[in-house]
């Protein structure tokens, strides 16, 4: 359980004035004892002495009114004094009033040399022998813990004795008996009230304390709850002028400075709270900016702390690892990557504990996401970089690279590269050609005419030449319909209806190579905009080439999708035919890059430009002896966001 600080300071001070209360009692409880004791000692004294004098007169006064005992024996003496005393009234009343007003004396006794009473406060006493107390001096004497023993022990009686002579020789004594009880009920009473006293010292220290700590904690309490704002975030500046203030030194003068030193705590952490406020704000902007940077990225990046704990994952890391980034965040290196990790057993990664090694462009192999053999392997570059400052570790960054997507994205870039600078020769080229071509023809015209039926040779050579300017004449066209800017002529397209019409159009090929063809439109496929006979053409083209890569038949899949979160819609063409070796991978989409004896290799080119030309993207896998799927994606009509975007840039291409 916390006590809180206020109580902990009273309860402290109110300890401490307990304390030293108890050690000022005890040195009070010791000397009213002792001083009790020896009044009580003192006063038995004074008494005795007071009897003494007192039956000195008694015997003065009787002597002087003729009064003489019977004769000089010893028993006639004793019987006159003792009758003397008896009768003698100013003793009695002393011995009353020594009773009275001495609260510790007991009883009062005067005896002979033989121990007989001759006169005692005790009316059944007289004439008989009694014998002593202990004395009272022996009390007196002894010491304090002794004292305490006796006094609170059981009732005792001590004695104070005064011996005197009578004619020069020892006669008797009187005998102050003092009282145990008396003495203790004395001392109590004086103690009773010492302690009455004490209490209520406690009492107010405690109380005094308590408002004191009060009022000097009070601030504190602000300060905290100051501090709690600023942690929970909600942190408002208490005064401007407060701010605003610069934070006072320590080595000023702090006579000089306004408030104490809790108010100059309190301007501090308003100071603290507001570069506290703006730091936040500027790594939560920071930590935005990042999530956005990132979350475009292709590339997978993990970010370690230097003991090797994850911080950071960029949303891709999942296309690799098959985990989600969030999963990741505070889990150790080892724990990521586990030794049996192919990142790890394929030689990408290597790890010390949970440190990781630099490595620089290895080369990994990655499994189907969670070990699904569906998913073809797939090369990963990684590398790592460990982050150091001053020489000391800081953490590592993790970079994985999907290879295979880069290589094809490059060679479809190159692709586009060459088709364009390829347009630009030809262009030139052919339209150079074309003129010398057609006055070639002119003049074989002219030729034919003037060159009589019987030179036979003759008519054949120019029927050879008029068939191969015919076939010249061929190629410079298809050379400049392939490179002439096309006028799209968009409509909202539907890629299910279109897909039919495609195959209608494959009809008999799909007939003579004996391929079962199956088609699947999904219901949310958003309508594209579309030049329909020029992305019919696309799309035959590689229905075609599926239906040439299984020349004894096979199931061919066409299928139309939503995509990118509904914004586009994609078509795939699988086929099951003999597949495309990795070789051949980067060149398909060449012009004239062909593998089929009689084909001329233009198919697929024509069938990347038609889709670029829409703004869309074409892509392909393939497993040699398994099949080819080509993934055709394109903009919908109605695109929300990255989409209409991606139309804008379309319409500004020549
Ligand atoms: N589905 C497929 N299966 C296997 N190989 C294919 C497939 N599609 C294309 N190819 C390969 O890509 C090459 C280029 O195809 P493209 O369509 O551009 O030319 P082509 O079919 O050879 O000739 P054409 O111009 O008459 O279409 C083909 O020769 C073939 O090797
Ligand atoms: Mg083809």
């Amino acid at each position: 359980m916390a006590i809180r600080l206020k109580t902990k300071f009273t309860l402290t001070t109110a300890l401490l004035v307990l304390g030293v209360v108890a050690v000022v009692s005890s040195v009070y409880v010791v000397t009213l004892t002792r001083q009790s004791v020896r009044q009580a000692d003192e006063r038995a004294r004074f008494v005795a002495q007071q009897i003494f004098l007192q039956a000195q007169h008694a015997l003065n006064d009787a002597a002087e009114q003729g009064a003489a005992p019977a004769s000089v024996r010893p028993e006639d003496l004793r019987e006159y004094v003792r009758r003397t005393l008896e009768e003698s009234a100013g003793l009695s009343g002393l011995i009353e009033a020594a009773l009275g007003y001495s609260p510790t004396i007991y009883e009062v006794t005067v005896v002979d040399d033989a121990g007989v009473v001759m006169l005692s406060s005790d009316a059944s006493l007289p004439s008989r022998h009694t014998p002593r107390r202990t004395s009272f001096e022996q009390l007196v004497r002894s010491g304090f813990v002794e004292q305490l023993r006796v006094l609170y022990g059981p009732q005792n009686v001590y004695e104070v004795n005064l011996p005197f002579n009578l004619s020069d020789a020892p006669f008797g004594e009187i005998r102050i008996g003092v009282s145990t009880v008396f003495l203790r009920g004395e001392i109590t009473r004086n103690l009773q009230s010492a302690v009455l006293l004490v209490l209520g010292a406690v009492l107010l220290s405690t109380l005094l304390a308590a408002a004191v700590s009060h009022a000097t904690l009070r601030p504190l309490e602000k300060i905290s709850a100051q501090l709690d704002r600023i942690t929970q975030g909600k942190f408002e500046p208490a005064a401007p002028a407060a701010l605003l203030a610069p934070i006072p030194s320590r080595s000023a003068g702090d006579e000089g400075q306004s408030g104490d030193e809790l108010a100059q705590v309190s301007t501090k952490i308003n100071v603290i709270g507001k570069q506290l406020q703006d730091v936040r704000e500027i790594f939560s902007t920071l930590r935005e900016n990042m999530a956005q940077v990132m979350a475009g990225l292709e590339d997978g990046l993990l970010l370690f702390t230097a003991d090797g704990r994850n911080v950071l994952a960029s949303p891709s890391v999942e296309k690799f690892l098959g985990v989600k980034p969030d999963a990741l965040l505070g889990r150790r290196a080892s724990e990521i990557f586990p030794a049996e990790h192919p990142l790890r057993a394929g030689g990408g990664l290597r790890m010390e504990g949970d440190l990781l090694e630099r490595v620089e462009g290895a080369e990994a192999r990655l499994g189907g996401l969670n070990g699904s053999p569906a998913e073809r392997e797939r090369r990963v570059g990684v590398s790592v970089q460990v982050i150091e400052e001053g020489g000391s570790r800081m953490g590592a960054l993790v970079t994985l690279r999907d290879l295979d997507s880069l290589e094809r994205i490059g060679s479809q870039l190159e692709v586009s590269e060459r088709l364009a600078a390829l347009g630009r020769v030809t262009a030139g080229v052919a339209h150079e050609v074309k003129n010398p071509l057609n006055s070639m023809r002119l003049w074989i015209e002219n030729l034919k005419e003037a060159v009589p039926q019987e030179q036979e040779v003759a008519r054949q050579g120019l029927k050879i030449l008029d068939s191969e300017i015919d076939r010249l004449d061929r190629v410079v066209r298809t050379f400049l319909d392939f490179n002439r800017p096309v006028e799209l002529r968009l409509e909202e397209t539907s890629l299910g209806e279109l897909l039919r019409e495609v195959v209608a159009v494959a009809q008999p090929q799909i007939d003579k190579s004996g391929v079962h063809v199956s088609l699947e439109c999904a219901e949310d496929v958003p309508p594209v905009r579309a030049d329909r006979p020029l992305l019919k053409q696309a799309l035959l083209n590689v229905v075609l080439n599926a239906c040439e890569a299984m020349p004894d038949g096979g199931r061919l899949t066409l299928a139309a999708s939503a995509a990118g979160g509904g914004d586009r819609a994609q078509v795939s063409i699988t086929d099951a035919g003999r597949g495309i070796p990795p070789e051949y991978r980067g060149k398909i989409f060449q012009l004239y890059f062909t593998t089929r004896p009689g084909g001329s290799g233009i198919g697929l080119a024509t069938t990347f430009r038609i889709v670029q030309m829409h703004g869309g993207s074409i892509d392909f896998t393939s497993e040699v002896g398994q099949g080819t799927s080509f993934t055709i994606e394109l903009p919908g009509s109605r695109p929300h966001g990255a989409a209409a975007r991606a139309r804008e840039n379309v319409h500004a291409q020549p």
